[in-house]
């Protein structure tokens, strides 16, 4: 059982679990056309449907998952959000995808391209496989998001299928706890 989720560190970041009053920061950067274009299919996000998504990932920290806000390391300046959530979406389409986890990193477009999210997208994992100790994580990429794709590959997913999509053909990932402490113990 958790109270809160932990504050998780990066060489860059610091991750600190989302707060109601973290709405409008989180609608504002969602909402921007580059973020939303896979992570909403495109769709506008309004404040409900932020709420909508924030309140559903505020639900699982008792259990110790749920959304993180990304800031740089000293300055504190927003950098984007992390999030360790259930599927949903996307085990409709890939049952093996049923019952697991799955993350979803967005970053502000100014801060694309220089490895922030490949170091949010490991501490989310470590979180994962050390604290919570599950025994696998799954991931979703809408195919023509080739930056998540690498992203997901260089923390070490493996592809399992690729399936229909409601806007996108999705490609499923999973990685497995013994693999990826092998990578990161060695
Ligand atoms: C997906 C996203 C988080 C990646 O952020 P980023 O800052 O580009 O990520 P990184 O700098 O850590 O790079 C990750 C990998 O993608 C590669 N990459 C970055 N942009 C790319 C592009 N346009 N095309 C192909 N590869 C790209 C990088 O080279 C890196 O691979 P490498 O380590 O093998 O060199 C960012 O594009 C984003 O916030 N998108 C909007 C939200 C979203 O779609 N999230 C995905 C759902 S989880």
């Amino acid at each position: 059982m958790f109270n809160a989720l932990p504050v998780l560190e990066t060489q860059r970041l610091s991750l600190t679990g989302a707060r109601h009053d973290d709405l409008k920061t989180l609608q504002e950067h969602w909402d921007d056309p580059l973020v939303r274009r896979y992570l909403f299919d495109d769709q506008p996000v309004d404040e409900a449907l932020a709420k909508v998504v924030l309140d559903a990932c505020l639900d699982g920290v008792q259990q110790g998952h749920g959304l993180w806000l990304l800031t740089e390391r000293g300055s504190q300046d927003f950098v984007g959000s992390a999030a360790l959530i259930p599927t949903s979406v996307a085990a409709e389409y890939e049952p093996l995808l049923k019952g697991l986890l799955e993350p979803m990193i967005s970053l502000a477009p100014i801060r694309w391209g220089n490895g922030l999210a490949t170091e949010a997208l490991s501490a989310v994992l470590g979180h994962a496989f050390k604290t919570l100790t599950v025994a696998s994580v799954a991931a979703v990429n809408h195919l023509p998001n080739a930056a998540s794709e690498r992203m997901l590959l260089r923390a070490g997913f493996t592809a399992l299928s690729e399936v229909a999509g409601p806007k996108y053909r999705l490609r499923t990932f999973i990685i497995q706890r013994h693999a990826w402490l092998a990578r990161h113990d060695a």
